[in-house]
């Protein structure tokens, strides 16, 4: 048997109760998962119940959580100030479809912490934030074109399902009307010549759309000189910036990654954190471009000359609930500082291992994320003197990685009882310890040799 066909019958050997629950989800669920990322062979994880940094599947393995609520739990799981948030909203009811008063403690917290955020307006997700986003730009502005950039997330709607993931001029998903993308341009980022031409030739663009940190949470890097430049750029030819800070929110810094870089959008989406953990997101923005949602009781101004926009679980109490309870920490910077000062460690520890074992791959990451760049092109290990020289920006390359080391590497790393986001990085809690990071290092650096043996990877 191949080491890669061993290590795939260990570790369904590892997980009978996960492989049961999965051939009755295989009848019952579409595609057999609740999420694509969610998708394994040869069997998802099901897990059981989570506490600080750690989580537990059906067969009783532990895993240090590196996924974290696909990077919504800042504080780890079932953090107390956030259960004692939500138990103390539950016992009211979950849901009245009327305001109340958490929601306005919640936008006012947001607005406190956010530098762009003059005016909320909650949604239930991050894929319902940068719908809303792209909504209110085109009212805002009369103009159609949204300009986004090649292998940014932004969920998984029809405007902005194409483009994430290589080949990127190809379709996003079956089942989008081709006439979608005639109002989408996409580009390349970090070229600011390149912005400044296509704002110039195309008159239509309403707005331009990004991730703060670059591509999928900072995997493919983007510098402070482009997003500043890029404000400069948007503004002058009156063209919204929308910041999609789903991941970076409140996990760069209490403001997102607009107070970090002290870059200001005009539109901003949070989601995952900014709900403390549950179903919840928020569009937040200019006070003149937000009062698009207002009413003035004109009869046809209501009907006629305002963004509409209704969703029955926005604002859920008990998400509000969360938010607030989660938020008020996020105030006091002592979770953040937390979270990037262990997740330096692991990014110091692991790049020690990559040297010790002279891999062809280096980490790097920006807060409390991760990301490990493996290279795989004999050409560019061959021209490298260094380790150093395989640093690079090209999404084709860091979002290229093969699927099947992915896959081995995550099978590799979880048999050893660790959890990642996505690809081949992860984000960290303020609920780690020192002991996680050392007993995670172990763990990666076995995979490394074993992905060695079964060349996967190489050295230089
Ligand atoms: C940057 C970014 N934007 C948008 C989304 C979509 O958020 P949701 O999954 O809540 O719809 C995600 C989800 O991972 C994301 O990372």
């Amino acid at each position: 048997m191949s080491p890669t066909n061993q290590l795939v019958s260990e570790y369904a050997a590892r997980r009978p109760v996960s492989t049961n629950w999965y051939e009755r989800a295989q009848k019952v669920i579409a595609g057999g998962v609740g999420h694509d990322l969610r998708h394994f062979v040869p069997v998802p994880l099901y897990i059981q119940k989570g506490l600080g940094g750690r989580k537990w599947d059906v067969d009783g393995n532990e895993y240090i959580d590196f996924l974290l609520g696909n990077g919504a739990l800042l504080l780890g799981h079932a953090a107390p100030e956030i259960l004692a948030g939500i138990s103390d909203a539950l016992g009211r009811g979950t849901h009245f479809g009327n305001d109340h008063p958490l929601q306005v403690e919640w936008a006012e917290l947001i607005h406190q912490l956010v530098p762009s955020a003059e005016r909320v307006r909650f949604v239930n997700s991050g894929s319902e934030a940068t719908q809303l986003a792209i909504r209110v730009a085109r009212a805002f502005t009369g103009r159609n074109t949204l300009l986004r950039f090649e292998g940014h997330f932004h969920g998984w709607h029809d405007e902005v399902v194409h483009g994430f993931q290589p080949p990127f001029d190809a379709d996003g998903s079956l089942g989008v009307a081709p006439r979608v993308r005639d109002n989408v341009v996409a580009i390349r980022d970090g070229d600011l010549n390149l912005l400044e031409d296509v704002l110039s030739r195309t008159k239509d663009i309403a707005a331009v759309i990004l991730e703060p940190s670059g591509a999928s949470w900072g995997r493919v890097p983007i510098t402070q000189e482009f997003l500043h430049g890029l404000r400069e750029i948007t503004r002058r030819h009156n063209v919204l910036l929308i910041f999609d800070e789903v991941v970076t929110g409140f996990r760069f810094s209490p403001g997102g990654a607009q107070q970090l870089y002290n870059v200001i959008p005009d539109l901003s989406c949070f989601a995952k954190i900014v709900a403390g953990g549950m179903p919840g997101g928020a569009l937040v923005g200019r006070a003149d471009v937000m009062s698009l949602f207002e009413f003035t009781g004109d009869a046809k101004h209501d009907r006629h000359q305002r963004v509409n926009h209704q969703g029955t679980f926005n604002a859920l109490p008990l998400s509000a609930a969360a938010g607030v309870a989660l938020l008020r920490l996020v105030a006091t910077g002592q979770p953040i500082q937390q979270a990037n000062s262990l997740t330096e460690q692991l990014r110091v520890a692991w790049d020690q291992v990559l040297d010790q074992q002279n891999v062809a791959g280096y980490v790097y990451g920006t807060c409390s994320t991760f990301h490990v760049y493996f290279e795989t092109d004999p050409h560019r290990v061959q021209d490298a003197s260094t380790r150093h020289d395989l640093h690079t920006t090209d999404p084709d390359r860091l979002k290229g990685m093969p699927a099947g080391l992915i896959d081995s590497y995550t099978r590799h790393l979880r048999q050893r009882g660790v959890d990642i986001m996505s690809s081949t990085g992860g984000v960290l809690s303020a609920a780690h310890t020192e002991s996680d990071i050392q007993q995670a290092s172990v763990a990666f650096e076995e995979t490394i040799s074993a992905l060695l043996d079964e060349e996967l990877i190489v050295t230089m």
